[in-house]
């Protein structure tokens, strides 16, 4: 017999903008894989909307949200409660509601980020030395999970620098956090670079000396563009040993949130070859 109740269950991503976003793609995949009946649409919000916006979606039955920039921290402060990771990172990726009625709002890219680094590209992070450039939201989202791998170091570089002491001063009961600008990052050699700053989106890298990255440097893009990001190009030029995107990051936090709301685990491998597939095309 069918259950009623979930053929076609209602899940979205929010955000500013969303439609060029691979998440309804990444989530029909899984659900078909998984035979799950669900949508999974996209709703263009503007910040001043969006804490109305989640209520009406929760109100009219909908049954998860994922919430993509500008909207992590005031998705973060519009839930009934925070999960560990969630509150850590000040950010919300994923809502869904418990048996109560409350809105719990979750914060799947710091595993997303973690599961591709060492699951898909089979990078070991403890006892690494890992640079992360930037401090905004998408560091934020990362730290804490990276900091649980025991990294024999974690610097964090960006403009301004009080965005960063004040990302170390939230993490000190995890570990320490080495902070910096740019144009004075400790010395190398870093195991794996992370950019989470949003240079990329004007078609910039983060302004770092190229002495940082030394040939055995593994470079991580948090971002992804067709061809390459501007990041991940200029790492190749400066001998980096690999320099990947962050599509299998994007499909492991999609997998995570899936799982919060279906309780299914799907697999991620071909919904990563079909979106490079994609973009090859
Ligand atoms: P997100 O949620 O995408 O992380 P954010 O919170 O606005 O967005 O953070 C953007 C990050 O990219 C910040 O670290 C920002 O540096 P500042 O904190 O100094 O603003 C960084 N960033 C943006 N454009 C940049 C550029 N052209 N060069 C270097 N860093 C940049």
């Amino acid at each position: 017999m069918k259950n009623e109740d979930t053929q076609s269950d209602r899940y979205a991503l929010i955000g500013h903008p969303v439609s060029h976003s691979r998440s309804p793609f990444i989530h029909g995949m899984f659900a078909a894989a998984t035979a799950q009946h669900m949508r999974y649409e996209l709703i263009e919000v503007l910040p001043d909307r969006v804490a109305d916006d989640i209520q009406a979606f929760f109100a009219r039955g909908g049954k998860g949200l994922n919430v993509t920039v500008p909207h992590k921290e005031i998705a973060a402060d519009t839930v009934d409660i925070l999960t560990t990771r969630a509150s850590d990172a000040h950010a919300v990726n994923t809502i869904f509601r418990d048996e109560s009625g409350a809105l719990i709002g979750d914060n799947t890219d710091g595993v997303g980020l973690t599961r591709d680094l060492e699951e898909n590209l089979n990078l070991t992070l403890a006892g690494a030395n890992i640079l992360i450039l930037g401090a905004g939201g998408a560091t934020r989202g990362v730290v804490g999970p990276l900091l649980d791998r025991k990294p024999s170091r974690l610097c964090i570089a960006n403009r301004t620098l009080e965005r960063a002491a004040d990302l170390a001063a939230r993490h000190l009961r995890k570990g320490h956090i080495h902070i910096s600008g740019f144009h004075n990052i400790a010395r190398g050699p870093f195991d794996l670079i992370i950019n989470a700053t949003s240079a990329g989106l004007s078609g910039a890298t983060p302004p770092v000396s190229t002495g940082v990255i030394h040939r055995q440097s593994v470079c991580y893009d948090m971002s992804y563009k067709s061809g390459g990001t501007p990041f991940t190009i200029w790492a190749q030029e400066q001998g980096a040993a690999m320099a990947h995107q962050g599509l299998g990051m994007l499909v492991e936090q999609a997998s995570e949130a899936f799982f919060i709301w279906r309780g299914i685990r799907p697999d991620t491998a071909p919904v990563l070859r079909a979106l490079r597939d994609k973009d090859n095309s």
